[in-house]
């Protein structure tokens, strides 16, 4: 993927089925990855010029700093994604696991998996301060995932029996920000949160459970405990709360936010074969569906 002058790199978007925050605090979480949602990016080359800006400036600086080889400032990038930015579908660690592909090739190095998550993970670390690095897992290997802090992931088989939705409620939040209200929430009562850390953490088992044997009914009953418990520490808004309740009368067995929540992206769960018409009544209720279709795996790049 590098001809010389420029490289490419991809890595898809994640979805956490549940688990999210409480990870944070070492709960397990699962995660599934979205194949059809894509982040590629390209770099190229150039005379040396202005420096880059945001996220891609500062992921940029970290490789520049981690690999060495080419400096930032004589880089040109492209970024084409298909997920949008800030809706808790692990944008930012897609863009720096792609951006860290881009550049190790284009340094003529092959992208190694142990390279590129410790890459991400520290331009993560920018973005969002004390990321639990499940976004970064689960655009790295393209896999389902059960992730706990300090442990090593675990593939999660999927059974292509489910389906999954996403929609965008189109109101954008940051990371940091959410982590950082939940934060105080824990500290204002953690006894109360160690209990709602708890039933996240057995939700995370039957969610492992119904993925691997392709149970739509019981991975639709992990959203809505998983949607309740999101909602007791304060990250769900009320336009999330209309796509949940669109997805469950469009006939979705199960509908939640996913993410850092504070609006961001829904998802909805039902067997395969109802997924396009669950999908065609939520569009009909002014939902925005972005993807719609089995649950995958996104092929790798051939890196190991
Ligand atoms: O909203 P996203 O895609 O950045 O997902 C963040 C997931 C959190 O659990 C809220 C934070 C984390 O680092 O795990």
């Amino acid at each position: 993927m590098s001809s010389g002058r420029s490289a490419v790199g991809r890595a898809p978007a994640k979805a956490i089925v549940v688990g999210e925050h409480f990870v944070v605090y070492g709960c397990p979480a699962v995660a599934v990855p979205i194949p059809d949602l894509v982040l590629q990016a390209t770099l190229s080359r150039r005379d040396p010029g202005p420096p880059h800006a945001g996220h891609v400036g500062a992921c940029l600086a970290v490789l520049h700093e981690r690999f060495g080889g080419l400096p930032p400032e004589s880089l040109d990038v492209s970024v084409k994604s298909d997920i949008p930015w800030g809706s808790g579908l692990g944008s930012s660690a897609a863009l720096s696991v792609a951006l860290a592909r881009a550049y190790l090739r284009l340094c003529g190095r092959k992208p190694f998996a142990d390279d590129v998550r410790e890459a991400s993970l520290a331009c993560e670390r920018i973005a969002h301060g004390r990321p639990s690095g499940i976004d970064t897992e689960v655009a790295l290997t393209g896999m389902a995932l059960r992730f706990e802090r300090g442990k090593p992931p675990v593939p999660v088989p999927i059974n292509g029996r489910i389906g999954l939705i996403v929609a965008d409620t189109g109101v954008a939040s940051p990371t940091s920000e959410m982590v950082a209200a939940v934060a105080a929430r824990r500290e204002a009562d953690r006894a109360e949160f160690d209990r709602l850390l708890q039933a996240a953490a057995q939700k995370a088992d039957e969610a492992e459970n119904a993925l691997a044997l392709g149970d739509t009914d019981s991975l639709g009953s992990v959203l809505i405990a998983g949607q309740a418990l999101l909602d007791e520490i304060g990250v769900v808004t009320e336009e999330v709360r209309r796509v949940v309740a669109a997805a469950r009368e469009a006939g979705a067995l199960g509908a939640k936010v996913t993410g850092a929540g504070g609006g961001g992206a829904v998802l909805a769960v039902h067997q395969v074969g109802s997924i396009p018409g669950v999908a065609a009544r939520m569009r009909s209720d002014n939902v925005r569906v972005i993807s719609a279709g089995p649950l995958g795996e996104f092929e790798p790049e051939g890196e190991p």
